[in-house]
């Protein structure tokens, strides 16, 4: 029998949980922020009504997670940011990352934002054909690209 998925909102009792996913996202993908610096962010989140953060348990276990975050801008007004997306890989292909960008979605929409955006890296793409993905989620290519230039 296949074990019931469900997506709850992260409260502080779920932060150990949310972060151990999160850590081990970013072990995996070759993030450079450290395991503390992701439990630092992560609080902050929890603490920020701009932040939202899911998981996604698979028979009460933890399965995935996403983070979205809403920024303020003059072209769109509000606009959500998917963060971080997470599904373990023995939970994959089963419609977790469906679930939770579907609660990102709406959680924002709720919010009042007019759309949701995401990165994809260049990493993503090559590891997981992030296009792909994100094509059969709705996300359409704006063909803009992300600068940054780090402030110190
Ligand atoms: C990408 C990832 C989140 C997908 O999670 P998942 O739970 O397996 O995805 P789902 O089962 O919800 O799939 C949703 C849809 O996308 C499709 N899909 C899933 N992975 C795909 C891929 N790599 N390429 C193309 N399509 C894909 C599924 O077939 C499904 O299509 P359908 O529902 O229309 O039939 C997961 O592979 C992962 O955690 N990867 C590593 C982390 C990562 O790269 N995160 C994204 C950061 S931007």
């Amino acid at each position: 029998m296949t074990a019931e998925l469900a997506t709850e909102p992260v409260g502080p009792a779920a932060l150990p949980a949310a972060c151990a996913l999160l850590i081990r996202f970013f072990r995996e993908e070759g993030f450079a922020t450290a395991p503390d610096g992701i439990a630092r962010n992560l609080e902050a989140m929890l603490e920020d009504p701009s932040c939202w953060l899911a998981l996604a348990r698979s028979g009460g276990a933890a399965a995935g997670i996403v983070t979205v975050s809403i920024m303020r801008m003059v072209e769109h007004g509000l606009v959500a940011e998917l963060g971080d997306l997470y599904v373990l890989p023995e939970h994959r292909g089963r419609g977790v990352a469906r679930s939770l960008v579907a609660a990102a979605a709406s959680w924002s929409r709720a919010r009042g934002c007019s759309a949701i955006v995401v990165t994809v890296t260049p990493e993503g793409e090559a590891r997981h054909r992030l296009s792909g993905f994100y094509d059969r989620l709705g996300f359409a290519t704006t063909g803009r690209t992300i600068r940054e230039r780090r402030l110190s």
